[in-house]
């Protein structure tokens, strides 16, 4: 069986909420940084200055009379997202995968119409899906076009990789898969599939939905142990430099890896979830703990960490399980 019970995870070291919160998050992420990652917009300005690629911007609105602009920026694309600079869970993100004729049409076909776009850009501004429901601007982003390895991996959704980076070291990943429950979107909240990956290799090693193990696609039946992310190496890499270029202890990035400009920066997350564990089928404590213990953290490079966990946090692979 490769899929851990509840028991085993917490004999494990499974980091709960309150220890997250006070140990890790109130410890090591100052808060005058968090108007940064809070914020996709300011992310993507300081990613810019720090070499980070991330998707292309194809425009912001931030005004009520802005808004009748909006075709301005979708016309000629290939696709497009629009989403609230201070969104998080996936809400408020809507996805267009075609234009034709002028029409647009979200991933499962569905027809969006412009006017129910220029809807969506006012609820955005209006902070319907916002923390805290403050005001809002909504960022135009560039469609991700995702790598052909993924193909049968993800319904109708762009698949990203959350990699969490504990003071730069990348200590634990997972890529998340869309689903049809979760409309274009790797979420997991909103039904996507969770697939622990090993930090070592890019490979799959365990898989979850709704927090229950799971062996393949709901939608697309596709084996979930056949995941393997293609240049791994480079996508931990710049995973592990949003520390330099954030400030924070303890991040959650989401990375994807377009088709033609490879891995990329998506946003920058100060609380990210827990369920990481359980997709990997294993605690992240131990993995914490070690790199607290070491004494010469501060003065490794980039690529000093990356092989430091690619050596130590090693997982194995489904595949080499089954074989
Ligand atoms: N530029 C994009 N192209 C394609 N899909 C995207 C793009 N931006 C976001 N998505 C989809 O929406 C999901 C959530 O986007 P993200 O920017 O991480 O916002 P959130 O803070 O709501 O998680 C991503 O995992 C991805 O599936
Ligand atoms: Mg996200």
């Amino acid at each position: 069986m490769f899929f851990s019970s509840p028991f085993k995870l917490k004999k494990k070291g499974i980091m709960g909420m309150n220890q997250r919160n006070s140990g890790y998050i109130g410890r090591y992420n100052p808060r005058r940084l968090y108007p940064l990652v809070d914020n996709k917009l300011k992310t993507k300005i300081i990613a810019r200055e720090a070499n980070v690629t991330t998707p292309a911007l194809l425009g912001v609105i931030s005004m009520q009379a802005e808004v009748e602009g909006v075709e301005q920026f979708i016309t000629d694309t290939a696709g497009f997202v629009i989403k609230p600079a201070k969104g998080s869970g996936g809400k408020g993100i809507l996805v267009i995968t075609k234009i034709k004729n002028g029409r647009y049409y979200k991933p499962n076909g569905n027809e969006e119409t412009l006017a129910e776009i220029k809807r969506h850009v006012t609820d955005i501004l209006a902070g319907l899906f916002s923390l805290g429901g403050s005001a809002d601007v909504a960022v135009v982003e560039g469609l991700i076009q995702f790598d052909s390895a993924f193909d049968g991996f993800s319904f109708e959704g762009v698949p990203d990789v959350r990699v969490i980076v504990f003071k730069g070291f990348p200590v634990m990943a997972m890529m998340r898969l869309s689903t049809a429950a979760s409309d274009g979107k790797a979420n997991l909240h909103q039904g996507a599939v969770g697939v622990g990956i090993d930090i070592a290799t890019g490979k799959a090693v365990n898989a979850v939905q709704f927090d229950l193990p799971v062996e393949r696609h709901p939608d697309t039946d596709k084996e979930l142990k056949l995941l393997n992310v293609p240049k791994w190496e480079r996508l931990i890499y710049l995973a592990a430099s949003c520390y330099e270029m954030s400030g924070m202890g303890y991040l959650g990035t989401d990375m994807v890896l377009d088709r033609d400009l490879g891995p990329m920066l998506l946003e920058l997350n100060a609380r990210p979830g827990l369920a990481i564990q359980i997709a990997n089928g294993t605690g992240i404590l131990p993995r914490l703990k070690l790199i607290e213990s070491l004494t010469n953290a501060d003065q490794m490079t980039v690529e000093e960490r990356v092989a430091f966990c690619k050596k130590h946090f090693a997982e194995t692979p489904l595949v080499e399980i089954a074989s």
